[in-house]
């Protein structure tokens, strides 16, 4: 219905939402019928609460490269890229080959193995702020073991963190802050706020232990950081003794030597996740030598950092692999500036059909918000319509590509030029058909 002539100019939000909805149902029993199965043995059927949305997720069977399959046949070209954890796309040969090799070694040794100090080795080459890395299992985990560090570094406990951050499954700040967050005092600023920052900083620099931020909002929006605020931060940070941690689980990918490289930051702490385990579990912290240097374990005076899979062998191969041999520096740059190119043809999209919506982001992040508002940090795009976002998103799914509900899209290295070209002609086409309902929304 959407793509013969423009027939919706005229519907409002929510029966065009609806309309996409039913066809979405319609195109999809196979996944709907394990949704409703999967409940019987999952709340919500789900075990991973950001892979669920209304009316119910497809079920991906199959990927390779760019491309996905879902139960019910349908084939995706993959803007989702799992959240930036797949930059190498589905199955690239270098890393297959380095899992398999590492398989045929054997698994679970229960010694330091052969990969890992190659790949801390990778790290800090690469990392300008990293003098010292460790490995874990998750960007959560990474980001937990930071903010204990801080505070076993410093003595104190608070840790400031910024609105609408999201710094993982326990350290989540959308609207403030989460019942199931991790039980430290939090101090909450705002992101891209200076003065406030400043102020609140010396309010609470007897007891802050840490602050923590993405030098990119990731999950709040693809929103960057201004270089006031993060001049602000370190400043700050550096004149009361509070330790400084980049969260880069996402942006690290944004630049050859991560985005505190790009912008020629140095933070105390910087915080690792998805791509650079190669698509296995991962994740990883480091710094300042002195810092990371507490988790020595032949002082006497260091603290624990235990993990049985931090190790393993599988992830430290296919990390190995995917440095050396796939994202080099040149594919990074070359990553980042065609994603650049691809944001900034979607705002020309929107610019001349003149309707209310932005891109944001920088390199192969990108977030697509329903508002003209400018957008500064996450409560400015708070009020933007969520119906308009989970119309893109459906309507995007119908005509075959796979984006994240909220707008968020991320590029992965086999995207081709004529990937992106698809996907602008099919960002035209939800325009066009959906003009009349997105006027609405000014
Ligand atoms: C900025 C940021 N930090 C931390 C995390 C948590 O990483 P993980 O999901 O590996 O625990 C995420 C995950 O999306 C993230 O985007």
């Amino acid at each position: 219905m959407a793509n013969s002539a423009h027939p919706l100019q005229n519907i409002s939000l929510s029966a065009a939402l609806a309309d996409v909805e039913a066809r979405y149902i319609a195109a999809n029993p196979k996944s709907k019928a394990r949704f409703e199965a999967a409940a019987h043995n999952m709340p919500g059927g789900n075990t991973r609460t950001i892979l669920h949305y209304d009316p119910f997720p497809v079920v991906i069977v199959r990927g390779e490269g760019v491309r996905l399959t879902d139960l019910d046949g349908h084939l995706y070209t993959d803007y989702l890229g799992e959240y930036t954890a797949g930059l190498y796309g589905h199955s690239e040969p270098a890393i297959a080959a380095a899992i398999q090799e590492a398989l045929s070694g054997g698994l679970v040794l229960g010694g330091p193995n052969a990969y890992e100090a190659r790949l801390a080795e990778l790290m800090c080459e690469r990392f300008p702020a990293v003098e010292l890395v460790r490995f874990c299992n998750s960007g959560t985990e990474a980001n937990l073991m930071c903010l204990s560090l801080a505070r076993a570094a410093t003595g104190r406990d608070a840790i400031m963190v910024f609105n609408g951050a999201y710094h993982g499954g326990f350290l989540a700040f959308a609207n403030g802050g989460s019942r199931v967050n991790a039980p430290f005092e939090y101090v909450v600023g705002e992101y891209n706020d200076p003065e406030g920052t400043q102020q609140l900083i010396s309010q609470n620099a007897g007891k802050l232990a840490a602050v923590i931020v993405e030098p990119m909002m990731g999950a709040g929006g693809c929103i960057p950081a201004d270089r006031e605020f993060l001049d602000v931060l370190r400043r700050e940070t550096e004149r009361h003794g509070i330790v400084l941690i980049f969260d880069e689980v996402m942006t690290s990918r944004l630049a050859p030597g991560g985005l505190h490289g790009a912008l020629g930051f140095t933070p105390d702490l910087v915080s690792f996740g998805k791509y650079l385990g190669g698509g296995v579990t991962f994740g990883a912290f480091g710094g300042r030598r002195e810092l990371m240097g507490l988790l020595d374990p032949t002082r006497k005076d260091g603290f624990m950092h235990s993990g049985t899979y931090n190790n393993n062998v599988l992830t430290m191969a296919a990390g190995v692999a995917g440095l050396e041999k796939v994202f080099t520096p040149a594919r990074a740059e070359e990553l980042n500036a065609s994603g650049d190119g691809l944001r900034q043809r979607l705002n020309a999209l929107i610019d001349k059909h003149n309707v209310p919506m932005q891109v944001l982001g920088r390199g192969s992040m990108l977030c697509v918000h329903p508002t003209r508002k400018p957008i500064r940090r996450p409560s400015d795009h708070a009020s933007a319509p969520a119906d308009a976002r989970r119309l893109l998103h459906l309507e995007l799914n119908l005509r075959g590509f796979y984006t994240a509900p909220r707008g968020f899209m991320s590029l992965s290295l086999p995207h081709t030029e004529s990937d992106h070209d698809r996907l602008v002609a099919a960002f035209e086409g939800f325009l066009e058909d959906y003009a009349g309902v997105l006027a609405q929304l000014d």
